[in-house]
């Protein structure tokens, strides 16, 4: 399938992992790759990934952010190990989502979208930085489900067929009281 077709390297520099070690990952590729399919069939998919620490998580998420990049999703990969309230966590998701972004005409829709939360932004997206205010941040919290679909409806247009958010590193914000109840 899809992982028997890639020839360059998904993952980021300092990563030193080659696809084709992910043989022994097949089964957890295939199940992700369904989830790509559901996701670009419309339907809404949720996945946790879970394992002892250094099993590979991260290098699991990555590659299957590049298969679903290549299936013409967006991806977004968001390490979230320093983020402590859901403020936090939007302001990250939502950053890196616009900083992961490769394509010039989405990247112009993103920045629109969030144009109220961008406080600076660097030439097509790699040094975009949201603002920190609390109550501004609040809002992304607020809406969030909404601006998903808004995002989903406006990179239609423009042959994506939907978003892939892997949210890495979830262990600290899961341990704090206010976001767990
Ligand atoms: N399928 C694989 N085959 C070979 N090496 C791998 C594979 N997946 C990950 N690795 C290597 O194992 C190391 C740890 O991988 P990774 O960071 O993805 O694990 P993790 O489960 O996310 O770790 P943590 O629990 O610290 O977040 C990395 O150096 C990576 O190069
Ligand atoms: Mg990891």
């Amino acid at each position: 399938m899809a992982e028997a077709k890639i020839k360059e390297s998904p993952f980021s520099p300092g990563w030193p992992v080659l696809p084709e070690y992910f043989v022994a990952r097949i089964k957890e590729i295939q199940r992700l790759e369904r989830s790509v399919n559901q996701t670009i069939l419309g339907k809404n998919e949720n996945i946790f990934i879970t394992g002892p620490r250094g099993i590979g998580k991260s290098s699991l998420a990555g590659l299957i952010k590049y298969i679903a990049e290549k299936h013409s999703l967006i991806g977004s990969h968001c390490f979230l190990g320093g983020v402590r309230s859901l403020n936090e966590m939007m302001r990250m998701i939502f950053q890196r989502l616009l900083q992961d972004c490769k394509d010039e005409s989405v990247f112009d829709k993103l920045k629109n979208i969030f144009a109220d939360y961008i406080k600076s932004i660097t030439l097509f997206g790699t040094g975009v930085e949201f603002t920190k205010d609390k109550g501004e941040l609040q809002t992304l919290v607020d809406n969030f489900l909404p601006l998903m679909r808004k995002i989903y409806d406006q990179i239609q247009p423009n042959g994506k067929k939907g978003l892939t958010l892997i949210l890495d590193d979830l262990n600290g914000i899961s341990d704090v009281p206010s976001v767990k109840n």
